[in-house]
């Protein structure tokens, strides 16, 4: 279904915007939204931005879902997402667990797809339920 590739250079070319001066891992997003615009995919890419109070830090999971549903989208396919320390890509990056919560808000743990990758042709595909079994959700209350 989904154009992994396209999703993992969008992720990619959103890492470069990574503010990362404390932790140096950069880290980049991009969110398929579960419906096209104008025939075309529609994707909202994100990146970490940290703090010097650290707490504050967002990351590339969570601004790429806050981007979007502050513009009245909430239902979505799948994320790619690519991290590490500057320089090459070398290992994959999951979501942290606050993310994962995060996508259980809006998303369904059978068939969204988390796609952690290295590289376009160097990635793996767990379904949010695979990263956050048993999750607490909007269904829950
Ligand atoms: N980070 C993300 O942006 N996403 C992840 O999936 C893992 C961690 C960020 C947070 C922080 O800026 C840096 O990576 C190190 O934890």
């Amino acid at each position: 279904m989904t154009d992994y590739r396209r999703l993992i250079k969008e992720a990619i070319r959103a890492r470069e915007n990574s503010y990362a001066p404390y932790s140096g891992f950069f880290v980049g997003a991009a969110l398929l939204a579960a419906y096209e615009k104008d025939g075309e995919p529609l994707i909202f890419t994100g990146c970490n931005v940290e703090n010097a109070a650290y707490t504050p830090t967002n990351c590339a999971e969570r601004t790429a879902f806050f981007k979007a549903v502050s513009e009245g989208v909430r239902a979505f396919r799948a994320i790619a997402v690519v991290g590490g320390k500057q320089g090459a890509l070398t290992d994959y990056t999951t979501p942290c667990g606050v993310c994962r919560q995060v996508m259980m808000e809006f998303c369904s743990p059978d068939t969204f797809e988390v796609i952690v990758a290295v590289s376009e042709d160097d990635y793996r595909v767990y379904t949010l339920k695979e990263l956050l079994p048993e999750g607490f959700g909007p269904a829950d209350l």
